[in-house]
């Protein structure tokens, strides 16, 4: 198989409003704040962000195709289990998780302190190691949505890679191509 066809990247986007509530679900970690984010599912913007990267990455659409947001199902989904079934999906498919590199936009909550705590609950969620995972947090320096707290938004990168099948010895064994 060609270098070219082993290496896929992708890119997720995100945003949901502000409402009123009294936490919000960030990289499947639970921030207790004076408000929370609105949306059919648990809204957990980061999540979405990062299952979008992997779907594109893997060329299978995006999030909305596999859990439709007017299907009653996925009403307040835990976006846990929605990264997890998309991650089965690419593995499935021979894929393996490279690297994530995300970025949270919110004015507030201050997202430093949960970071650590985020990196890894994304790690223990995709089942990769947590070295593989970078959250970054940005403020919308008081303009736009972001600055003036009226939305959060969340954007993630994804590298994955193609597992490869060697023939050793009268044996197939599966081994990561670049290692
Ligand atoms: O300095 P610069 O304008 O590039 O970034 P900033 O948006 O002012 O963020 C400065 C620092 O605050 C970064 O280290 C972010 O990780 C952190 N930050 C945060 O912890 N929580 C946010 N909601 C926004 C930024
Ligand atoms: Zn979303």
């Amino acid at each position: 198989m060609n270098i070219i066809d082993q290496l896929r990247i992708g890119i997720g986007h995100d945003t949901h409003c502000f409402g009123l509530g009294s936490f919000l679900m960030i990289g499947g970690v639970r921030i207790e704040y004076s408000r929370c984010l609105l949306g059919h599912s648990d809204a957990d913007v980061l999540l979405h962000a990062i299952s979008d990267a992997l779907l594109g990455a893997a060329g299978l659409g995006d999030i909305g195709e596999m859990f439709a947001d007017t299907d009653p199902a996925n009403r307040n989904i835990d976006s846990a289990k929605i990264l997890k079934s998309i991650c089965e999906k690419i593995y499935a498919e021979n894929w393996m998780i490279v690297n994530l590199d995300t970025i949270i936009f919110a004015e507030k909550p201050k997202i430093s302190p949960y970071k650590e705590q985020i990196k890894n609950r994304i790690a223990e969620i995709t089942g990769i190691d947590s070295f593989r995972v970078n959250v970054k947090a940005k403020t919308g320096e008081k303009v736009g949505i972001i600055g003036r707290e009226e939305a959060i938004s969340a954007e993630c990168a994804a590298l994955i890679c193609k597992k490869k099948l060697l023939y050793i010895s009268g044996i197939f064994v599966t081994a990561l191509y670049f290692r």
